[in-house]
């Protein structure tokens, strides 16, 4: 999907700025090569919690394409919600990867970018294990 797509109005609630506040919104390409195949199909888990390979990969993978909304350090600013506050393990993985996947948009307006098929899942499950370490809830 070309990144102009990510360009359309966004307005909404004064809490979301503008996409274009942020710049540049292409998804950056993330190398999960040392990770284990997970096959094609999406989870509803986390296959690599706690593998410390993915927590390293997801902390720079969330850096480059997470962190001009959500935040650096996975502490928001306020203009995405705070990501430390997602429900930890089974109870938030399938509602994390379904936004990473399809990101959000409602009334015609992208709130946020859908990152699955230009990241891949194993990207996606990568910042899900980086992010359960900042978990405070
Ligand atoms: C352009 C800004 C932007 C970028 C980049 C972005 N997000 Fe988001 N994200 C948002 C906004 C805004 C929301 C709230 C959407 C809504 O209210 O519908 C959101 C919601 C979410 C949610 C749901 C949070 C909740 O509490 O319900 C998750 C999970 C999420 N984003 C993960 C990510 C991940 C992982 C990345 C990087 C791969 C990312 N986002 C990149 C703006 C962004």
């Amino acid at each position: 999907m070309a990144g102009a797509a990510f360009a359309l109005g966004v307005g909404g609630p004064a809490v979301l700025a503008p996409l274009s506040a942020h710049g540049d919104v292409t998804p950056q390409p993330v190398d999960t090569s040392k990770l284990p195949d997970i096959g094609a199909a999406w989870l509803k888990a986390n296959p690599y919690r706690g593998n410390a390979d993915a927590i390293k990969i997801g902390q720079s993978a969330y850096g480059q394409n997470c962190a001009r909304c959500h935040g650096l350090d996975a502490i928001s600013g306020g203009i995405a919600p705070d990501l430390r506050y997602l429900d930890k393990d089974d109870a938030g993985d399938e509602w994390f990867i379904q936004r990473f996947q399809h990101g959000s948009a409602r009334d015609g307006k992208v709130y946020m970018p859908p990152m699955g098929e230009a990241l891949g899942q194993k990207a996606g499950w990568a910042i899900r294990s980086w992010l359960d370490t900042k978990y405070d809830g």
